[in-house]
């Protein structure tokens, strides 16, 4: 419900969120099945496909970062050569510099940036038209545009703003309905953030 209400508090598309989801009665960091930025960008789509989405439902998904920010630690070894890394080539050069000014190497990882860079309080098809022009903040969100001519096209696709918005409303519903717990397996959480 908070994510669906942050995105209509920032002009995108509703939907009905089921209440009364059964969720583990554990909670544990090490079994969360979450993808981080160290995940292969490749793996990704068969990570979705995995869960039923196809191609559109998981680039729509990825164009959550419409709105939000990300810390700098995310992104610091993607936009200097620190720590063994090097430069990501794909990011368009005047961006970079953006990027670095914005994230100076030394200084606070903690520090945020926009992920839809100019238009990071609007739930809009920005993001897509930044992706495909090199200005992504993610490497992950970078990354879509190589993966695969399908992937690209689905970027041209989405950036018509009634299509993005009509494949966002569907698909995020269809997430809170992955792996929901049924029986004594699961309990209805007080408090969705931890078990009751
Ligand atoms: C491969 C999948 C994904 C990866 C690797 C990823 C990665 C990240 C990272 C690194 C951040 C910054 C976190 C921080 O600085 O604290 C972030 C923020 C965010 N992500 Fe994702 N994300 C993914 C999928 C999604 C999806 C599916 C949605 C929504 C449908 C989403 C919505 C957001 C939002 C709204 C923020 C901003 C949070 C804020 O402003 O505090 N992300 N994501």
């Amino acid at each position: 419900m908070p994510a669906r209400d942050a995105v209509v508090l920032t002009n995108g598309p509703t939907w009905d969120v089921k209440s009364g989801r059964k969720d583990g009665r554990v909670s544990l960091a090490t079994n969360v099945d979450l993808r981080s930025q160290a995940t292969s960008i490749i793996s990704l789509p068969n990570f979705f496909a995995a869960h039923g989405f196809n191609t559109e439902d998981f680039v729509a998904l990825l164009g959550g970062h419409t709105i939000g920010t990300a810390a700098c630690k995310f992104i610091i070894e993607r936009i200097f050569s620190i720590n063994g890394s090097v430069i990501d080539l794909t990011i368009d050069p005047l961006f970079l510099a953006q990027l670095q000014s914005s994230c100076p190497i030394n200084g606070d990882g903690s520090s945020r940036v926009a992920l839809d860079t100019g238009s990071e309080l609007v739930f809009d098809t920005s993001i897509f038209k930044n992706i495909l022009n090199g200005h992504a903040v993610l490497k992950t969100d970078q990354s879509l545009f190589s993966i695969s001519d399908d992937i690209v096209k689905t970027l041209i696709n989405l950036t018509q703003k009634q299509r993005f918005r009509k494949a966002f409303a569907t698909v995020m519903p269809r997430m809170s309905e992955i792996r929901v717990k049924t029986g004594v397996n699961g309990e209805i959480r007080k408090n969705c953030s931890k078990v009751n």
